[in-house]
């Protein structure tokens, strides 16, 4: 059964007993308290703690996802046979629905006559019990229908208990789901919120959270030793040289998957949160120096942009390539540095990272001996420290003052501070689109943060612009302000609108319906099914904007600056005339 197959039969498996199909979210999650999407259930979260409506936004109760995820918690384990660091899951959620009984019986259902595992094969861990959360007994009943007591073991609250995804959030008993030794399902079964203190309240109403490892059930169902024989890998092979290691080759296989979903999904190299964790993963490709390293990303987006059309090659190679040529000029003279010193402890491993860029993993590999006792948790604290002394220097500079509005991206402290952000918020989207048309499709937002003084927007572009450039990017925007163009804003799902080619970028936070914001000449009304012409503006966006471009007044670029790493940032003003 090829991965593809084995897609569309869990997916269909689940939309015939009553589940919405709801498409991937992006690696970078819409909940501020987390750096990246770790597994299925985390769009999720607000469906269990009642927040959130299901059958207002899916018109069901349950759903069905493939979700890609990261996590760095597994990165040493890369290259055995069964751990990455990006991954796909399959799973299936309920919100009030079913429970324990319905989960566990689908669950074997599809081991057995889906999947085709002989049931000797499968074996299953429920939670023991302990002074605050009692034995899970109806999962055990439930199990004992298809599987010998021997195989049902009762296992401690750090296997058994599950959450929260992040600091808090909803948490519950957990089924471990094993194929021979390897676990390849994880069955949650939400009951309570899991408090940042670690108190336990029950929530409103029960829940399900199942997430099917991807690539270990491919390795299962295709009879492979491990996930790298899979077909979800095997197209990657031909193009990683055979001079390096089998482990060397797993490694680059897994970052290189990773580095391509998260610069897709917006994150660029930098030396914090995701953009760090970006960071280490070029960089760690860079030190084994494989020839034609386009290739395997090439090779990537034709295998997976059928089921992730996000993928975005462009941007994909400019940013790697980018990063790479950039380390490459450090990354020798810290090696040469590493190769002096004696012996690495904590402190060194931290000079070399942050003089010369070298990541802890190229440190631990290329010192071996040298960095014997160096542990992760060491470099950790190490950079923890570095990073509380200059957080506090950046909060004594702003200071704490209240703000009407606050996005993250938009700040507004009064009424007459958001009208001006409001207009150069869509002045900023029309930025970006006359940077486009200037310069190319290249041009992708990598950030931006509007004040009612100015609006500041980072994109990709790899050089300076010529002041002719910056010139014609300005009266195009003037242009379209003087066209009197009418914003107008359609709700959509998230899939509709990437499938459109909307541009959606970096921190955009994916609900299942999103708002899609066009500038330009509207021969007809929208509502009425019939589409617009000349459209100088598409976006995903939260808003808000204005309704008309007139509103804006005359928009001037005050300056533009590098950001390295192919990024660079454009100030502007707009003054109302
Ligand atoms: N949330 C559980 C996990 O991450 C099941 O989806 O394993």
């Amino acid at each position: 059964m090829s991965s593809g197959e084995l897609r569309n039969k869990f997916l269909e498996f689940f939309e015939k007993r009553g589940h919405k199909i709801v498409p991937s979210s992006s690696l970078i999650p819409d909940d501020p308290s987390v750096l990246l999407t770790t597994a299925g259930m985390q769009q999720f979260k607000k469906y269990y703690t009642g927040e959130a409506d299901p059958i207002k936004d899916f018109g069901a109760q349950n759903v069905a996802s493939i979700q890609k995820s990261f996590r760095t918690s597994d990165i040493d384990e890369v290259g055995d046979e069964s751990h990455l660091t990006f991954f796909e899951m399959l799973g299936h959620f309920s919100f009030g629905d079913y429970f324990k009984k319905e989960t566990i019986e689908w669950t074997y259902e599809l081991l057995t006559d889906v999947f085709r595992i002989a049931p000797e094969r499968i074996s299953a861990t429920v939670f023991a019990g302990d002074e605050k959360i009692p034995f899970d007994k109806e999962s055990y009943d439930a199990w004992a229908e298809f599987l010998p007591s021997e195989r049902i073991r009762k296992g401690s609250r750090a296997d058994n208990i599950w959450g929260p995804a992040g600091p808090e959030g909803p948490c519950g008993a957990a089924n471990e789901v094993y194929v021979d030794n390897l676990e390849v399902a994880t069955l949650v079964f939400m009951e309570y919120f899991c408090a940042k203190d670690q108190s336990l309240t029950p929530l409103p109403q029960k829940g399900v959270d199942v997430g099917w490892g991807f690539e270990r059930l491919a390795m299962i169902v295709q009879g492979k030793k491990n996930i790298f024989e899979t077909d979800l890998f095997e197209p990657l092979w031909r193009f990683l040289p055979t001079r390096l290691a089998e482990k060397t080759r797993r490694v680059i296989a897994d970052h290189a998957r990773g580095i391509s979903s998260l610069i897709s999904d917006g994150v660029r190299p930098s030396n914090k949160e995701a953009g760090y964790i970006l960071r280490r993963l070029i960089r760690r490709l860079a030190v084994y120096k494989v020839e034609n390293i386009d290739s395997v990303f090439k090779a990537i987006v034709e295998n997976y942009s059928g089921f992730y059309p996000e993928l975005d090659q462009g941007a994909i190679l400019s940013v790697v390539n980018l990063e790479l040529e950039k380390f490459n000029e450090t990354v020798y003279r810290g090696l040469e540095k590493l190769e002096k010193l004696e012996k690495i402890d904590a402190g060194l491993a931290f000079m070399l990272y942050e003089s010369y860029g070298l990541p802890y993993e190229i440190i631990k590999e290329i010192g071996q001996t040298k960095a014997e006792y160096l542990t992760r948790d060491d470099f950790d604290k190490e950079l923890g420290l570095h990073r509380e002394i200059s957080r506090a220097g950046a909060e004594k500079k702003f200071g704490g003052h209240g703000l009407l509005l606050d996005t993250g991206e938009l700040k507004a402290a009064s009424e007459e501070e958001l009208k001006k952000v409001t207009r150069l918020h869509t002045a900023t989207h029309l930025l970006q689109a006359a940077l486009r048309k200037v310069l190319g499709d290249g041009v992708r937002q990598a950030g931006s943060d509007i004040t009612a003084e100015r609006t500041r927007f980072d994109f990709t572009f790899d050089r300076k612009l010529t002041d002719e450039e910056l010139k014609k990017v300005e009266n195009l925007v003037n242009w379209a302000v003087s066209r009197k163009f009418d914003v107008r804003m359609q709700e959509m799902s998230y899939e509709e609108a990437v499938r459109s080619g909307v541009l959606h970028f970096f921190k955009e936070k994916y609900p299942p319906t999103v708002k899609v914001y066009s500038v330009g000449d509207f021969k007809a009304d929208l509502s009425a099914g019939e589409g617009p012409t000349d459209i100088f503006s598409r976006e995903l966006c939260g808003g808000p904007h204005v309704k008309n471009t007139s509103e804006i007044g005359r928009f001037k670029i005050s300056k533009q600056e590098p950001l390295g790493s192919g990024l660079r940032r454009i100030r502007a003003t707009a003054i109302q005339i």
